[in-house]
């Protein structure tokens, strides 16, 4: 369905949980997380109904986010519920890959079409050291497990920031040239720890590599391709180039509340609602969605949770 700014809304991000495997500096604080009880958080049922519901209203591609999905309980069975419902075209996972060597496979079998893992260095020492607690060879066999299970189309987010991996965007532009991959660079978003972290813009990926060459945009990503290379680059700036005109996805966070922006402290609740209450109430979030995001302006995200509370 079409929002108030005439958005046609076909897109639902679906947090399936708040924790994470990692604590990348950015994202999480390194203590005193505010974790919510498995009380809070929607079961595997709630999560199938929300999306089916979303369905109705006239969602058509549905991402699972976390925290980090993969760590969810149940999180196959959550797939092959999703999956299963008619008119989802595309079922599409965001993780930071370190449990992919032992889940890529059963996501396949369970329905999911597409992956996109976050990974934001090719430096061991600085992996350790960003996300305090992972090995960045995980994420390299994970990365191998997902290719090898069959997955395409895979994509990898790397969030950029001043001085911390500023001078690893060639190395990364070098992952595109050798392999069918879209590796997108992320603007930092000032939101929760994100505020603490060095910015850089996007426009940096252009200098650094200057033959990179403009090919057709895809969702929030403007798109090049590096001269006889086997994939592609994308640039997510969210904060040099709004997108926000174009956007055309809702989000729902574990504990089972619709932001219809994620930028927004806009929250709908929508656990215990069934049937025509759960769609009323997500046609109404989706006829409210704010215009656009304000960062610009006040230099902050207004959502009022951190990024692992929402799931990007
Ligand atoms: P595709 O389906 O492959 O196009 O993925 P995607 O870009 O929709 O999802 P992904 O989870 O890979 O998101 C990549 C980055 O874009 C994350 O850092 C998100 O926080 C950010 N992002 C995604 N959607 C939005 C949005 O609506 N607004 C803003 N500001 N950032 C977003
Ligand atoms: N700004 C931009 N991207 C972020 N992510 C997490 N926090 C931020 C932030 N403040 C990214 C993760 C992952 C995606 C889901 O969101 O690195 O790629
Ligand atoms: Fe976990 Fe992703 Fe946040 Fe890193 S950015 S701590 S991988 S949720």
């Amino acid at each position: 369905m079409r929002d108030h700014y005439a958005r046609n809304i076909t897109y639902l991000r679906l947090s399936v949980t708040d924790r994470c495997s990692l604590r990348c500096r950015y994202c999480m604080p390194a203590e005193g997380i505010s974790l919510r009880g498995h009380g809070e958080i929607c079961g595997l049922e709630e999560l199938v109904e929300i999306a089916r519901a979303s369905v109705e209203c006239g969602v058509r591609k549905v991402r699972l986010t976390g925290g980090e999905p993969l760590v969810r309980r149940g999180i196959l069975d959550v797939c092959r519920g999703i999956s299963a419902i008619p008119g989802v075209e595309e079922l599409c996972l965001t993780t930071n890959g370190v449990a992919l060597p032992q889940l890529a496979a059963p996501l396949r079998e369970a329905g999911v079409d597409r992956l996109n893992i976050s990974l934001d260095t090719l430096q061991p020492s600085r992996y350790a050291y960003m996300t305090r607690v992972g090995r960045l060879e995980d994420v390299f066999r994970g990365l191998e497990a997902a290719a090898a299970a069959g997955f395409t189309g895979t994509k990898l987010n790397m969030v950029l920031m001043k001085a911390f991996n500023e001078d690893e965007i060639p190395d990364f532009v070098n992952l595109a040239r050798r392999y069918p991959l879209e590796v997108r660079f992320i603007e930092l978003m000032p939101i929760g720890e994100g505020q603490n972290a060095p910015f850089l813009p996007a426009q940096a990926v252009l200098d650094a590599c200057p033959d990179l060459r403009p090919i057709e945009a895809s969702g929030v990503a403007r798109r090049y391709r590096p001269p006889g290379g086997r994939g592609t680059v994308g640039l997510i700036e969210p904060m040099s180039h709004r997108f926000c005109g174009s956007c055309d996805r809702i989000r729902v966070t574990a504990d089972g509340k619709l932001k219809p922006c994620l930028h927004s402290d806009q929250e709908i609740p929508l656990r215990g609602l069934h049937g025509e209450a759960l769609r009323q109430a997500l046609q109404g979030g989706i006829a409210a969605k704010p215009e656009r995001h304000h960062m610009n302006e006040t230099g902050r995200s207004q959502a009022g949770r951190n990024m692992h509370q929402i799931g990007g």
